[in-house]
């Protein structure tokens, strides 16, 4: 039984093979939180990890006394998980325990993505009940264990039982009291592409905070941190993660007491999230997923990359292989027609391509981003036959198509905001910002899902798509939902974002087999909620190899390869002028879902033999690729900076594909090694290297070689330092390992 409630002490203890996660119920009450860790044995009482012998000067005040569910107001100074201020103004919140249930398996979440089970034997779930009897407002915690993954979920749903209404003032998802301070924090930080970078610094006293309040979790910051010991490595260590399965404005933080001790929160951004709840009404908190790993940041990852592969993304793409695609963005950005299209199509299909992409400018009167943003009908000026024909013509060539859209927006130019101006987010007579000359439709407003529901619904039926990329390129500002009261405009940015799940919920429901990619400017809305819609995501922008491999590295410190959109594109690099050669470019878009971004009718000969040998190569292995364990050998974030490396293991050890980047070439290296990671020490491994070269580092590789001393010794780079400088910058390596044991 993975939660063991221990009456005489009040304890709840939920724990699987290798994690333990203890809470008690005080004396007064109050739910503490005893214990996050390895496992500990069942049967005993853990209640003295509560310090209740610490006695500060006023012994009265909670101070550092860890807590399941912190609130303000009783003698708790830390940073809370849940405030409100009640209809007298007060603001006072004493959470008493009043019962609990045990139950097997997942409950979902009213209006919101969260994590499941397949079957109730995969996860217990507690459900507590708490009470502040003053206002009687209740919270029914909800903590969840997976049986074999170490995992803890967490949410909770509040619910006004009294008489007046209460403002929810902060409402987190998650806090985690830690017993000392001896970490560091990462987090995923950027800006448009440029995402996910990681930084990672050692917790001072005093707090620290990531946040969005642009109204989508955003460029700058991913919804998640991660606690290591100075020591934790990538491989070996205390890692712990937080990760929280929402979309929108959001707070992570973490704050080191004068004692300390530490408590990290994720959850709603206080600042920009609140809520009224009348009497008898209710909010659901999202979730958040909690993992702790002894095996260090890399174990972290590989918990979060199995639970969002397998009980995060739903719907009928989640297991199966993701096709390579074609999108026509970056080829031919708004200038085309049907037979451009096809032509490209044409020639994906003969480089291999299994799905090509017509990305924006296909509806309205699209010729650049000054217009049509809410005309979901074909531009027959570009398209004159209709979307149907132009399918049925890439469907002939053997290829699934694809199609961009971008609901969630309009242009001031365009039809409907002509006869909807009132949709647009914003206060009526009040100037409103335009950025990529759009303004942001309210979804909080559910005329407005219904039109988009029906409009995109009716593009989605018109003809046999199968992948749809939906796009969100802007931020929120002014907000204001003009359908809300004034007492309700504090909800505004959550209730955005209820409304782009709901749309989301309707459409997949209604296509159940599109494959949806979700896309916000690249990488602006890449997050666990969006996972569970759309299985794969658009990871950023920027196609430049060199860039690509840092934000690749960071974004697979949560989320696994087969969501991260990888694209090799043309040369030179749109983005920051870059020209990389061909191999390095697809060497590192194989590390994800690999696609191309280019116009493939101005490939020339050897480029064309090169690309169709790729995605031959690629698709061969990207099974091993999207469900292997994936480990980062090499971090393009420390040392000079100058070399990345990673790898994909097979579940048994026999298969293994290696990627090693350097940027620049420097003069004269020494002999160096890249110790691998994963393999079976017992195994004789193969080792091959694509893409073949007569050159010092195949005669110095290909071989069979030991696990064992791949793991202990490593690779061999540089055996030639001549060579090897020669070879220029921007260099890359897949090196393949197949077992020969029996
Ligand atoms: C931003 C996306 O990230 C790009 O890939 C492309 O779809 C453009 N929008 C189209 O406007």
């Amino acid at each position: 039984m993975p939660i063991e409630w221990r009456k005489g002490e009040r304890q709840l203890h939920l724990h699987n093979d290798s994690i333990s996660y203890v809470m008690r119920v005080l004396e007064s009450g109050t739910l503490a939180h005893l214990y996050c860790g390895p496992r500990l044995a069942s049967g005993h009482d853990y209640s003295h990890l509560v310090r209740s012998s610490f006695i500060s000067r006023f012994n009265q005040v909670l101070d550092p006394i860890p807590m399941e569910l912190p609130t303000a107001g009783s003698g708790d100074f830390r940073v809370p998980m849940l405030t409100v201020r009640h209809a007298d103004g007060s603001t006072v919140l004493d959470l008493i325990y009043r019962e609990h249930s045990i139950t097997a398996g997942k409950p979902p979440l009213d209006g919101l993505p969260s994590t499941y089970v397949d079957d109730e034997a995969e996860a217990e779930t507690v459900e507590i009940v708490l009470v502040d009897g003053h206002s009687s407002l209740k919270v029914r915690l909800l903590t969840t264990i997976y049986a074999d993954r170490p995992v803890v979920t967490r949410s909770m749903r509040v619910t006004n039982d009294g008489t007046g209404d209460v403002k929810l003032t902060t409402a987190m998802s998650a806090a985690l009291d830690l017993p000392d301070s001896d970490w560091h924090l990462l987090q995923l930080t950027g800006a448009w592409a440029r995402e996910t970078h990681i930084v990672d610094a050692p917790l001072v006293s005093g707090t620290r905070a990531v946040r969005s309040q642009r109204g989508s979790s955003g460029h700058h910051q991913n919804p998640f941190i991660l606690l290591r010991r100075p020591s934790t490595t990538e491989a070996a260590g205390e890692a712990i993660g937080m990760s929280l399965v929402y979309s929108g404005n959001f707070l992570a933080q973490v704050e080191v007491d004068p004692y300390d001790t530490v408590r990290a929160r994720i959850g709603f951004d206080p600042e920009t999230i609140r809520w009224q709840i009348t009497p008898g009404m209710d909010l659901q908190i999202p979730e958040a997923v909690l993992v702790w790993s002894d095996d260090g940041i890399g174990g972290v990852s590989d918990a979060y990359h199995r639970l969002y592969r397998e009980r995060l993304a739903t719907g009928s793409w989640r297991d199966k292989p993701r096709p390579v695609l074609l999108n026509s963005w970056e080829g031919v950005y708004f200038d085309f027609d049907e037979d451009t299209l096809v032509e490209m199509a044409t020639a994906a299909k003969d480089l291999g391509a299994e799905l090509f992409v017509l990305d924006d400018g296909w509806f309205g009167q699209r010729d650049d981003d000054t217009s049509s943003l809410g005309d979901w009908t074909v531009d027959l000026r570009k398209l004159p036959s209709g979307l149907p024909e132009l399918v049925e013509r890439v469907n002939e060539l053997g290829l699934l198509f694809g199609l961009w859209i971008e609901p969630e927006m309009v242009n001031p130019r365009s039809r409907l905001f002509e006869e909807h101006a009132e949709w647009a987010v914003g206060f009526p007579g009040r100037p409103r910002s335009e950025l990529r000359n759009q303004y942001v439709l309210d979804m909080s407003n559910i005329d407005v899902v219904d039109y988009l529901e029906r409009v995109v619904g009716n593009v989605l039926n018109s003809a046999p798509i199968s992948y749809v990329k939906w796009d969100m390129n802007r931020v929120i500002t002014e907000p204001y939902g003009a359908s809300l009261p004034p007492e309700r405009q504090n909800e505004f940015f959550h209730r955005y974002m209820l409304g782009v799940y709901d749309l989301y919920a309707r459409l997949t429901e209604r296509f159940p087999d599109i494959l949806f990619e979700s896309c916000a400017g690249g990488g602006g809305r890449n997050d666990p909620g969006m996972l569970a819609f759309a299985p794969q995501a658009w990871t950023s922008d920027d196609t430049d190899a060199i860039e690509r491999q840092r934000i690749q590295y960071g974004t697979s410190l949560v989320y696994p390869l087969v969501a991260m959109g990888a694209h090799v594109s043309d040369v030179p690099n749109h983005q920051v002028g870059r020209s990389t050669p061909l191999d390095t470019r697809a060497a590192v878009a194989f590390f994800g879902n690999l696609g191309y971004e280019l116009d493939p009718r101005k490939l020339d000969d050897v480029e064309v033999e090169r690309v169709q040998g790729q995605i031959a190569w690629y698709k061969e292995r990207r099974q091993l690729l999207h469900t292997g364990r994936f480990h980062r050998l090499v971090s393009p974030f420390e040392g000079d900076r100058n070399e990345t490396a990673w790898m994909t293991v097979a579940d048994d050890g026999r298969h293994a594909l290696v990627g090693w980047y350097r940027t620049l070439s420097r003069p004269m290296p020494g002999p160096s090694l890249l110790r691998l990671r994963g393999l079976d020490p017992g195994a004789r491994y193969r080792v091959t290297i694509w893409p073949d070269a007569d050159d010092w580092v195949t005669r110095a590789n290909v071989m069979e070689r030991g696990g064992d001393e791949l793991m202990s010794q490593g690779l061999f780079l540089d055996d030639h330092a001549w060579e090897s400088q020669a070879r220029g910058d921007f260099q890359a390596r897949i090196f393949e390992l197949e077992s020969l044991s029996e």
